[in-house]
């Protein structure tokens, strides 16, 4: 075989190489280009050509040299090309697929009906203020007309982080809280949450949540009162709605009632709800005690004043139908996504 033959062989073979299938090009160029590479090889077996053969050979030498770095480029190129189609291909993104459903949450019952009432209230003229769950037993008990050893606070027993200090058993402090920093006029809403020392159990928690009602005047009577708390019960529980005020005492209001509304149910005739009562007991309130102003350096002689309080589970509980108020605080969800 003479060196013509020789090279165009070697370059058939190498071409066939480069483009098989798996073709490891490193290997392909070291086997045939390198240092110690056939075409090398080829190369130094010239010194045994003619003058006239010589410059021929070189010239298809280096033409084959040419042609197989040219292969080997362009099947490099073709593997990286197809190396990134396949990429591409696998990540792509249809961006008009719909998305996976994100269950949307929303207010626990007891937040939807805490911002009712402070709707209703609003909308009755009454601004929105808070006080501290830790409280100062002065402004939960003392100034509230509630001495040391008085027996108003047995059923009240709280959880004291000192003497003196303590998870406020009522929302009723904010009153004094209030009154001690504004003057009259003042008509003010507070809910929030309170704390008492009782057992759980479905019409007890040791942790609960009132909202305080107060207004302070000249000039301010139980009429005042009645009128406030009628249009707030129609407005919570339906047009068709009464109220009825009991006798009852708190040390901070005088004269002091119990309020309870007829039962949106059954209107009165008695059924489960209102366990064949026909009214439904909703919150405490008075005409705030002299005493109290007085504390709090307002003039008891020009100055008069109706205080509420009511809890905000127990008008959940009745406005929502639900008989055990531990469902409120389990944050089970079967329980929360029926409101
Ligand atoms: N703080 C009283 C209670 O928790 C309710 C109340 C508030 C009564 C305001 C009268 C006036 O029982």
């Amino acid at each position: 075989m003479d060196m013509k033959e020789k090279l165009e062989q070697m370059k058939a073979e190498a071409l066939e190489q480069i483009h098989a299938e798996n073709a490891d090009l490193e290997q392909i160029k070291i086997r045939y280009l390198g240092k110690k590479g056939e075409l090398t090889a080829v190369l130094r077996g010239m010194g045994a050509l003619s003058n006239e053969e010589r410059p021929k050979i070189g010239q298809l030498a280096n033409e084959i040299r040419a042609n197989i770095e040219a292969a080997i480029a362009k099947k490099a190129q073709e593997i990286q090309s197809k190396a990134l189609d396949l990429k591409l291909r696998s990540e792509r993104l249809d961006v008009t697929m719909p998305a996976k459903p994100l269950p949307a949450g929303h207010l626990h019952p007891l937040t939807q009906v805490q911002r009712q009432l402070e709707e209703i209230f609003i909308g009755m003229g009454f601004s929105i203020v808070e006080g501290p769950e830790v409280e100062l037993d002065y402004y939960n008990f003392q100034a509230l007309n509630i001495p040391k050893d008085h027996p108003a606070r047995d059923t009240q027993d709280t959880f004291y982080i000192t003497d003196n200090i303590l998870l406020r058993s009522q929302t009723s402090p904010v009153q004094v809280r209030t009154m001690e920093h504004r003057k009259p006029p003042i008509r003010i809403i507070s809910p929030g949450r309170v704390y008492r020392s009782d057992a759980l159990d479905s019409t007890h928690s040791p942790l609960f949540h009132q909202l305080e009602g107060l207004v302070v005047d000249e000039g301010i009577t139980m009429g005042d009162l009645k009128g406030t708390l009628e249009v707030f019960a129609k407005k919570m529980f339906g047009e068709s709605t009464r109220i009825r005020f009991r006798p009852h005492h708190f040390p901070f209001t005088e004269p002091s009632a119990e309020v309870d509304v007829s039962c949106f149910v059954c209107g009165g005739s008695g059924c489960r709800l209102c366990k064949g009562e026909g009214w439904i007991e909703i919150l405490g309130a008075g005409m705030v005690h002299p005493f109290v102003l007085s504390n709090c350096d307002i003039d008891p002689e020009k100055y008069s004043g109706f205080a509420f309080g009511l809890g905000i589970e127990r008008i959940a509980m009745a406005s929502l139908g639900i008989d055990d108020i531990r469902l409120f605080y389990e944050n089970d969800q079967r329980f929360l996504s029926q409101f």
